[in-house]
């Protein structure tokens, strides 16, 4: 008998029990509602997208699990049970001690930092993310760059793009003392060097350095299970270790964190603050009070809490992940296969387009990231969004940071798209990379102060 030699395929681990009608639109339409966005996806009237791929934030399909916890929620004000549900589920599947609910990552980023982040302190970390590294300045902190040089690079496939170079991070201990040095800021699945994992290596060797010279690291959870699949699939020792208990280990190694529940944990919104010192509790449980609601609460429905709790617990689901990261990897090499340029290796969630290598012909001053995300969601009503020189914001001394990557985040949302989707996405890419040559870049006529690509506005260069 002639031996089966074909692979199986991944497949969801769920069906479909309700749909959410979508509109298609016309060119004429969307040339239209491109305008009146300025030129910025993130203006656009959903309604006037068809496949929104503008962030993984908020935007999963909940279970029917998630929606029958809804119904659990209890919503006294204060000592909810929904939040003590919370609690335990952090505590046993992320090892953490004490937990301060907040309604999103950015509110528990503000409270950390306030706490922890004196003026003139350094904050080293593994890239920059936008709002975190916002509340490190506000704090009165500077953020510094520690993540190994091959992230930098969109091609360089190594498999932990999310590592510390552990040189860098002497230097920064050298010039300025471990004083002055609050906790290193580590995220898992580094999102803006497109979605690239940390090895368990790379953390163990941080712990050690960081246990010698007395300095916290803080970890940014995000998309924790992400990073632990890529652990499992890539890292040698934990090919039979499950997401689960990856993810358990990752956490260990690290004395806090902040979470943007609204990614991996599955739900459209809610985050947390967590950390093992009762110190650092105690004045979160203070700060909270002010910002977001009472500390049992943060800001969040007990019915929130309750669908983060199932949420976390399907995250570390091996056979969810297993598909998750399977569609951002079809996606990825139709992309490729079609001559796409785009980084390398596939990140956990999303597929980041090259705009440099697309573009050649702009010049980073005129937004090939923004310029292309704009192209896309004309072609076929795709919604995709810049991860480049508008999202590195600028300098203290007023000049923009021109970073080294300029990418176009293509970001799936978990469990709300089919592969016939993805064929249409990579399909489009492909028709506006055949006339890439045809297309100029952008002028800003609008910047607001902090998070400038939210709400900037552009105009076409003619
Ligand atoms: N940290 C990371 C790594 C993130 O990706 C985000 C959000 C946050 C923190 C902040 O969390 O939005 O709940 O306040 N990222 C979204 C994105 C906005 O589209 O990448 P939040």
């Amino acid at each position: 008998m002639k031996k089966n030699i074909l692979k199986r395929s991944w497949a969801e681990p769920y069906k479909i029990k309700m749909v959410e009608l979508l509109k298609v639109t016309s060119k004429q339409q969307r040339v239209k509602a491109l305008k009146e966005a300025g030129f910025n996806t993130f203006l656009l009237r959903s309604e006037d997208v068809y496949i929104d791929l503008l962030t993984d934030s908020g935007t999963s399909a909940m279970s029917d699990r998630q929606w029958s916890a809804f119904m659990t929620g209890d919503e006294a004000y204060a000592g909810s049970k929904s939040y003590y549900a919370l609690e335990q589920t952090i505590q046993e599947y992320y090892g953490y001690k004490y937990i301060v609910p907040t309604h999103q990552g950015r509110a528990a980023e503000n409270i950390l930092s306030q706490i922890l982040i004196k003026k003139g302190d350094i904050v080293p970390g593994n890239m920059y993310f936008t709002t975190t590294r916002l509340h490190q300045e506000l704090a009165g902190g500077q953020f510094k760059d520690i993540i190994i040089d091959e992230a930098h690079d969109p091609y360089n496939e190594h498999p932990f793009k999310g590592n510390i170079d552990l040189d860098k991070l002497d230097a920064l201990v050298k010039k300025y003392g471990a004083k002055k040095i609050p906790y290193i800021s580590i995220a898992t699945n580094v999102n803006m060097a497109g979605g690239q994992p940390i090895s368990m290596q790379n953390l163990k060797e941080l712990r050690s350095y960081t246990k010698k010279n007395g300095i916290r690291i803080i970890h940014d959870m995000t998309r924790v299970a992400e990073n632990a699949y890529f652990i499992q699939q890539r890292e040698k020792g934990y090919a039979n270790m499950s997401v689960k208990d990856i993810v358990l280990q990752i956490c260990k190694l690290t004395d806090g964190a902040t979470m943007s529940a609204k990614k991996d944990a599955l739900v459209n919104i809610g985050g947390f603050m967590a950390t093992n010192e009762w110190d650092i509790f105690e004045e979160a449980r203070n700060l909270v009070v002010v910002y977001e609601g009472l500390h049992t609460y943060g800001g969040l429905a007990g019915r929130d809490m309750e669908a983060i709790a199932v949420g976390i617990k399907e995250s570390v689901n091996d056979d969810h992940q297993k598909a998750r990261i399977g569609q951002v990897e079809y996606l990825g090499n139709r992309m490729m296969n079609l001559g796409i340029p785009i980084v390398k290796p596939i990140g956990g969630h999303g597929v980041f387009i090259d705009a440099k290598a697309f573009l050649p012909h702009l010049s980073q001053d005129v937004f090939p990231a923004q310029t292309l995300a704009a192209e896309l969601y004309v072609d076929s009503g795709v919604r995709t969004m810049e991860r480049g020189i508008i999202s590195a914001g600028r300098k203290a001394n007023g000049q923009h940071h021109y970073p080294k990557l300029e990418l176009v985040r293509l970001t799936i949302p978990r469990r709300v798209y089919t592969q016939a989707h993805m064929d249409v996405v990579a399909e489009s890419t492909a028709i506006v990379y055949d006339k890439r040559h045809s297309i100029k870049g952008l002028e800003m006529i609008y910047e607001p102060k902090y998070l400038r690509f939210f709400q900037a506005r552009f105009k076409k260069l003619t």
